[in-house]
Formats: structure tokens, sequence, C-alpha cells
């Protein structure tokens, strides 16, 4: 599987960052690729202000979802929600160093989970919600957006 993926995505992929739980999460996604059967959780947690000052992941799937996982928490923390909103699943893929075409939807499961974790906070806090998280586009990486 080495060759095809950058030095960025094999090191996120085996020491992943920020792996597990946080009990006391200000929200939580849930989020699964029923082609491929992956399973994406991810917790954030969310101070006064809107800032996001952790985030946990449990992902079960490839090695890419793993690594999207992990990158895609490293980029939030100290984001707010607003900022976070704007993580795409690209901007992912791209701190990675890139991923093969084929494994762009990984990419996209890690910007719906965030997605998902960001509905479930603003839902918890009477806030209006977003609209759902992006639909899985098989294969093409592009989000099928509606927005
Ligand atoms: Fe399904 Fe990577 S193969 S998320």
């Amino acid at each position: 599987m080495e060759g095809q993926y950058s030095e960025k995505v094999m090191e996120h992929f085996r020491n992943p960052h920020n792996v597990g739980e946080i009990p006391d999460a200000d929200g939580v996604g849930n989020v699964g690729n029923p082609v491929c059967g992956d399973i994406m959780r991810l917790y954030i947690k969310v101070d006064e202000n809107e800032v996001i000052t952790d985030a946990k992941f449990k992902t079960f799937g490839c090695g890419a979802a793993i690594a999207t996982s992990s990158m895609v928490t490293d980029l939030v923390k100290g984001k707010t929600i607003t900022e976070a909103l704007r993580i795409s699943n690209r901007a992912v893929a791209e701190a990675l160093g890139g991923l093969p075409k084929i494994k762009m939807h990984c990419s996209v499961l890690a910007e719906q989970a965030l997605r998902s974790a960001i509905n479930d906070y603003l839902a918890k806090h009477g806030k209006p919600t977003i609209k759902e998280p992006r639909s899985i586009h098989e294969n093409s990486g592009e989000p099928n957006l509606g927005d």
C-alpha cells in the first residue's frame, strides 16, 4: 500500500493523533460509508466562545480514513465553529500531501464526521443547525453539496 500514499498519510496512519473519546464532549458525530462499510465517530469540545478546544476520534476503517480522521482532528483544534465548517475534504487531503483518487471518499467521511459533530453541538445548544452533512459521491472526491 505504500508508494501510492504520501509520507504524511503513512505517518498519520501509523501514529494517528487524537485517537479516543471525549466522555463529556459537546458534540459527537457519527458517520459511515455504506459502500466500504467504514465508520467514523468524532468528538469535539467547544468553549463559550465557540472555539473547538479539543477533538478526538474513533475510526473503524481503512488507512486513509484513519489518516484523514487524524488530520481533521488536528486541523479543527483552536478553530471556531464557523472556521471549522469551512474545512473541506480537499483541505484535509491536501494537508496530508494528497490522497489517491480512489481514496478521496475517505476524506469526505472525515469532513462529514466533523460536520455531524458540529451539528450535534449546535442542536444541543439550541442553535440553528447546518445542512445535513455532505453526502458521499463515490470516488470522485466531489461532495454532493447542494450548497
Ligand atoms: Fe472507506 Fe476509506 S475505504 S473510508
